[in-house]
């Protein structure tokens, strides 16, 4: 807000790709999301007094918060926008920019959040059929008459913001949440049937029907085609009105299953579908995992399968428990444009198993001690991490991911150590420091220089060295600074570090700390 009342405008946010790297551009710079999502049903204003303080409290710079169909269209053809009437003046207050998130068609595949005359009228609405001709729970992405009216309660959400969000408070959007259906992999009405048995869209590069395109992933290739289409449609509609970056977050299964095994929700996108979905919905900046996998094997994975120079790295979701805090170094060093531990509200809601059982001041530090180190500082990351290859890792992922070569120069992770010695030395003894067994621990490193790297993390030993040994040149460590980034990436020292900081190798507390590493070479 300008002193003089009036909303500011700004230049709008955009995702932007450059050599296969990817910013979240915000009021005209890379911005990182240090996110977190408020639960299910905290869309309503009487909620919001429960949302802003754990907003505060964990130093996010962004609330994911849901609108729902039901919420702005309860009656057909009377949308009533008082709910971002008061969501978005209060963010703009607070300095806290917001992604919003339609639950319209599909909320974690279900009609959920749909107003009560589309649950109604599965005539006009058609649900799913099973192979039975049953009917299914989910509506059909076949469905016309669904498709129009989700539209055009989209669009007129957009219109809401072109009208009153000047100043793109509302940086993105993600049209529906994790779409697609359980239990079956596709629709089996007669229109789906018809459509199943022809042949595949030439856009996808494959030949013959479903079946033999795709073989066992047939169906989810199939839902992932017809629900992209569907949901392209939408967002080009909202597009056309204020074209903001739009996203779809994936319910994922299992990262090393066999095509059509994964698990995850048929026609969401999962990662093998990726493609399909690339192909299907070009007006979707991003497909994006919501993941609440707790083993870093799975975790890393994800992070690699979702991170391609087509398509921006970013975890719309994470558990909240502590254990997940981790896992923010691995993708900010692949790049990540943003992350969000979900369920941070003061509702007092737990969806634990996935997240945390409560939400005690040990598991908001976890997410807050990094978030408030790095927010002074997500301008300088975000433009370093476009421009730069990177790299991060977390405890927990299996040995061949806690070392990574970069040029002449190999990064190594290790935990469990202390800050001064080598657990495995034979001269100096003592028992494990008190976080080697606790899941803690990570780091995120981007190679600026052929020879120099910025390094940040928490509750971790890295140690830098020559990749190969020559008969020649020997690798050293010249320089290691202790500092901060500057928004336009510079880095800012605060000390040099040397001696007992740096002869064991580069020493991670739980207070996050950024290093700059200057590698050299002597005969
Ligand atoms: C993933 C969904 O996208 C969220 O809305 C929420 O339902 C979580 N699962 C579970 O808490």
């Amino acid at each position: 807000m300008s002193a003089s009342g009036q909303v500011r405008q700004s230049t709008l946010p955009r995702i932007s790709t450059q050599n296969g790297r990817h910013a979240l551009v915000v009021d005209g710079a890379p911005f990182l999301m240090l996110g977190v999502q408020a639960n299910n049903s905290s869309n309503y204003p009487a909620m919001l007094p429960q949302v802003w303080p754990m907003v505060e409290r964990l130093h996010a710079n962004t609330l994911e918060i849901p609108v729902a169909w039901e919420q702005i269209e309860p009656v057909e053809g009377q949308f009533d926008f008082s709910y971002l009437d008061a969501l978005l003046p209060q963010a703009r207050e607070r300095g806290v920019k917001l992604v919003l998130l339609w639950f319209g068609t599909w909320k974690n595949t279900s009609p959920g959040y749909v107003p009560t005359w589309v649950k109604r009228d599965n005539v006009r609405f058609p649900r799913m059929r099973t192979k039975e001709g049953k009917t299914h729970y989910a509506l059909s992405p076949h469905g016309e008459a669904t498709h129009a009216a989700d539209k055009k309660a989209f669009v007129a959400l957009m219109r809401y913001l072109k009208d009153n969000d000047a100043d793109n408070t509302v940086i993105m959007v993600q049209p529906e949440n994790e779409v697609g259906v359980y239990q079956q992999g596709r629709d089996h009405s007669a229109k789906a049937n018809r459509l199943f048995a022809s042949a595949v869209p030439t856009k996808l590069g494959k030949r013959g029907t479903w079946t033999q395109a795709f073989g066992d992933g047939a169906e989810a290739a199939f839902n992932a085609w017809h629900t992209a289409r569907y949901i392209d449609d939408i967002a080009a509609a909202g597009k056309a009105i204020k074209p903001l970056p739009m996203y779809v977050n994936a319910a994922v299964g299992d990262p090393f299953a066999a095509p059509g095994k994964s698990g995850g929700a048929s026609g969401g996108p999962d990662w093998q579908v990726i493609d399909v979905w690339k192909a299907a919905a070009p007006h979707i900046d991003l497909v994006a995992p919501d993941l609440y996998t707790r083993d870093a094997k799975n975790y890393v994975k994800f992070l690699d399968h979702y991170n391609r120079p087509d398509n921006a790295l970013m975890v719309p979701e994470t558990g909240n428990a502590a254990d997940f805090a981790r896992f923010l170094w691995p993708t900010l060093g692949r790049g990540g444009i943003g992350w969000a531990p979900f369920g941070m509200d003061e509702t007092g809601y737990s969806n634990h198993p996935l997240g945390a059982v409560t939400l005690d001041n040990a598991t908001l530090d976890s997410f807050a001690r990094p978030y408030a180190f790095l927010k002074p500082m997500m301008r300088g990351w975000a433009r370093l991490a476009a421009l730069h290859p990177g790299w991060g890792t977390a405890k927990g992922a299996p040995d061949s991911e806690q070392s990574r070569v970069m040029g002449k120069w190999k990064i190594t992770a290790k935990y469990g150590e202390w800050q001064f010695g080598s657990m495995d030395s034979p001269w100096l003894k003592a028992a494990p420091p008190p976080n080697a067994d606790q899941p803690v621990g990570g780091m995120a490193v981007l190679q600026v220089a052929a020879d120099q790297f910025i390094i940040v993390g928490t509750d971790v030993r890295v140690n830098v060295g020559q990749a190969q040994q020559s008969d020649g040149d020997a690798g050293t460590t010249m320089k290691v600074e202790e500092g901060i980034l500057a928004d336009d990436g510079s880095f800012r020292a605060r000390r040099v570090m040397n001696g007992d900081q740096t002869d064991y190798g580069l020493n991670f507390t739980a207070q996050p700390m950024l290093l700059r590493v200057t590698m050299g070479t002597y005969r």
